[in-house]
């Protein structure tokens, strides 16, 4: 299983991201948010692009954002290798996902916990990852939502059933314990149970 590690809560983004490209995690989980789709703020994308200085990893862009259009030109810039937007946003969903893919990025959906799996489906031609939230989107450090075991399994059944290839990733509330209740993803996203820790490499070595 891949691990991807996201540094919302970090309180020192630079030195935690040096920490971090000293593991051997695979990804870095970049939360963006436009305090409209989520009422949280992230910084700025002039701030956000000093990523590069401190990891060489490969990034996995998480859009929790109205309007994707104005950040996938940016964020396309960096080492990005996925761009995820939400499937709850009120846009062209299947344009945005063109946009992406015309990048040579791969293509990402999200969805929040009480979406259904149904509402995939329209745009499964169109990506290449699912990202099943396993908290509400917004903030780090909550609860794992008992139910995402459930919902992981739907989008796995979903997948099959259309003979889509996609990879499955599970972001919120992913530690050593709930990290079980996730064995049909591909990947696992983890913030606080890694940033909190002194020894990421053991945390992350955890979760596989
Ligand atoms: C939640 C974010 C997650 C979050 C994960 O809105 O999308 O990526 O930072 O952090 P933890 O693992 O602390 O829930
Ligand atoms: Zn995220």
């Amino acid at each position: 299983m891949k691990v991807s590690a996201s540094f919302l809560s970090s309180k020192n983004i630079p030195a935690d991201l040096q920490k971090l490209d000293h593991t051997d995690v695979d990804y870095i989980h970049v939360d963006v948010m436009d305090g409209k789709f989520v009422s949280n703020k992230t910084m700025p994308f002039k701030e956000m692009k000093n990523i590069y200085k401190y990891t060489s990893k490969r990034l996995e862009v998480h859009l929790m954002v109205e309007n994707p259009k104005v950040y996938i030109p940016l964020y396309a810039e960096l080492n990005t290798e996925y761009i995820i937007i939400h499937v709850e946003i009120e846009q062209d969903l299947e344009e945005c996902l063109k946009m992406i893919r015309n990048y040579s990025i791969k293509a990402g959906l999200a969805i929040k916990p009480n979406t259904p799996v149904s509402c995939l489906v329209p745009y499964l031609p169109f990506i290449d990852s699912i990202l099943v939230m396993s908290v509400e989107p917004g903030k780090g450090g909550q609860e794992f939502i008992e139910e995402s075991e459930e919902k992981i399994h739907e989008v796995k059944k979903l997948l099959e059933e259309y003979k889509i290839n996609a990879i499955v990733n599970v972001d919120g509330g992913v530690n050593d314990k709930t990290v079980k209740k996730c064995r049909e993803c591909d990947i696992v996203t983890s913030g606080s149970y890694i940033t909190s820790s002194e020894d990421f490499q053991e945390r992350v070595t955890s979760l596989r």
